[in-house]
């Protein structure tokens, strides 16, 4: 991955109006605005959205906010792991040119937040039916980011599919004047998506954590082989997923826009697992093509 050779200025904001003055200078002076929305605890994964909202933009804006409202009351919002001197130094690295790293009394001034956005259907499998209300809060931040950057384009990771397909849909659904981008997924060298989660993981853990993409890539090779039987794909991500000290949580081969089961795997077809390895949840997914 390519670093920006000279360091480039970062402004770091914490307050939303100083948001809107930045993005209106960049307005004024002609510019197009990407925003990159994360959690910090920074990492290729992220910058490598970074690059990509780089290409779409002359502006490349990043929030970094620990949102509580999409964690569940027993997730581990209060151990996130948070370092933003660190995150301020790899988004400076790679060229972005704001941080807005609001506290949670920023983000929510009214107290607790009253009117959310609700995911329908979509949310309400997977990721939805494990984490009861994530998605309601993950909308409702995304979508309070886009009222307070109002940026031409936003790009998400393709590791939290079912997140990104949403997102995609509230933009369709409520007609918010944004594209929205997906990034592919970054992998470490053996496999291991990237995940800021991965920190938790253990040596062991880790060496474990790699049947998750394992299942995904078993997964691949019977499609490239001609297996169509949604039914033969999903049974491959239970087995790689079936091993000492790993619980599986789901394994599904969807619709990408409907996020459907499918009976028959087609290109686009999307296969996703979910596991806890320890006390770590992982997510993993991979497109069939
Ligand atoms: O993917 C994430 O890091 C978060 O869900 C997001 C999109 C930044 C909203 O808090």
């Amino acid at each position: 991955m390519t670093v920006l050779a000279e360091a480039r200025a970062l402004q770091l904001v914490h307050g939303r109006a100083d948001v809107r003055a930045a993005v209106g200078a960049a307005r004024a002076a002609g510019e197009t605005v990407a925003l990159v929305p994360t959690m910090g605890f920074l990492h290729d994964g992220h910058m490598s959205l970074v690059h990509r909202a780089r290409e779409l933009a002359d502006r490349v804006m990043m929030s970094i906010f620990v949102n509580p409202l999409q964690f569940g009351p027993s997730e581990d919002l209060d151990r996130y792991p948070r370092d933003l001197e660190g995150d301020l130094r790899l988004a400076r690295e790679h060229g972005v040119d704001l941080v807005f790293a609001p506290s949670a009394a920023e983000m929510y001034p009214h107290g607790p937040q009253q009117v959310r956005v609700e995911p329908g259907p979509l949310g309400a499998r997977m990721e939805g039916a494990i984490r009861p209300g994530h998605f309601s809060g993950m909308l409702t931040v995304v979508a309070k980011l886009f009222g307070i950057f109002g940026p031409d384009v936003a790009v998400f990771g393709q590791k939290d599919f079912q997140q990104a397909t949403l997102i995609r849909r509230m933009v369709g659904d409520l007609d918010l004047p944004v594209r929205v981008e997906v990034a592919p997924i970054v992998r470490e060298a053996d496999g291991l998506a990237m995940s800021s989660r991965n920190v938790y993981l253990s040596a062991e853990e880790r060496a474990r954590a790699l049947a998750l993409h394992r299942g995904l890539r078993r997964g691949h090779e019977l499609f490239a082989a001609g297996e169509r039987d949604a039914a033969v794909l999903r049974q491959a991500l239970w087995a790689a997923l079936r091993v000492p000290g790993i619980e599986p949580e789901y394994a599904e081969a969807v619709h990408p826009d409907t996020l459907e089961p499918v009976a028959a795997a087609a290109p686009g077809t999307v296969l996703l697992v979910a596991a806890r390895v320890g006390g770590t949840r992982l997510i993993d997914n991979a497109v069939l093509s």
